[in-house]
């Protein structure tokens, strides 16, 4: 398969027109989608292709429940952490869709999958989670090409949602994301739109 700058410049557009979604509506997705997101998640890369990924649709309205709940107590415990004048920019922030989100999808690393026998990760363990973390960014560009948004909700107590949901111990949770359609499209980050912070280019250093 030979790729043009045509390709490229498809990616791009999907690369800039990505947003971090918070504003749902709340209108269900398509079970053929959902199935193509799952197959495309298979394509990402992993240390050994070890595929350490562990994916939970939830579905429960009572663990949805809970994990609003958890949510609301981290994001108070965070805004505690502020000044008051960044305190008061922090708590007007909306910083999940869980509410409207009708797909919730708890993403779990297996730090001991069988796959990969090991291969690749022994001086750098976190390289499971690093998987997982290419693996989340692979659904999120390709729930974007379907119009399609996602939010990362990592202001959460991981604890009490790896106990709700009550999966393996071995299994960390490495994100948990609100999927569905989004209210507005954007080619600039919320945070960015609310004066939080503004996306700067790293240069890149030599040496
Ligand atoms: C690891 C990770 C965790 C994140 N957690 C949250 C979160 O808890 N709440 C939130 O509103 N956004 C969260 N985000 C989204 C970022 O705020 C967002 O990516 C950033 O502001 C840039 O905006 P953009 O994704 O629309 O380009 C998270 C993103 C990443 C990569």
């Amino acid at each position: 398969m030979e790729f043009t700058n045509h390709h490229t410049d498809i990616l791009l557009n999907l690369l800039r027109w990505r947003r971090d979604v918070r504003h749902f509506r709340p209108d269900p997705i398509d079970p053929d989608l959902l199935s193509r997101l799952e197959d495309a998640i298979a394509l990402a890369p992993s240390v050994g292709n070890s595929q350490p990924w562990r994916i939970v649709h939830v579905k429960s309205q009572e663990v949805r429940r809970q994990v609003l709940e958890s949510h609301q107590a981290a994001n108070v415990d965070a805004a505690t952490g502020y000044d008051r004048a960044k305190r008061e920019k922090y708590v007007s922030l909306k910083l999940a869709g869980l509410r409207d989100a009708p797909v919730h999808l708890a993403v779990f690393t297996d730090l001991s999958p069988k796959a990969g026998d090991g291969l690749g990760r022994q001086t750098m363990p976190e390289t499971l989670t690093y998987s997982t973390v290419i693996a989340i960014h692979t659904l999120w560009l390709v729930a974007r090409s379907m119009n399609l948004g996602l939010g990362w909700v990592s202001i959460l107590e991981p604890d009490k949602v790896h106990r709700c949901l009550d999966v393996d111990p071995e299994w960390h949770l490495t994100a948990y994301l609100c999927v569905g359609y989004p209210t507005f499209d954007d080619d600039t980050p919320e945070l960015e739109r609310k004066d939080w912070q503004s996306r700067a280019k790293q240069p890149w250093l030599i040496r």
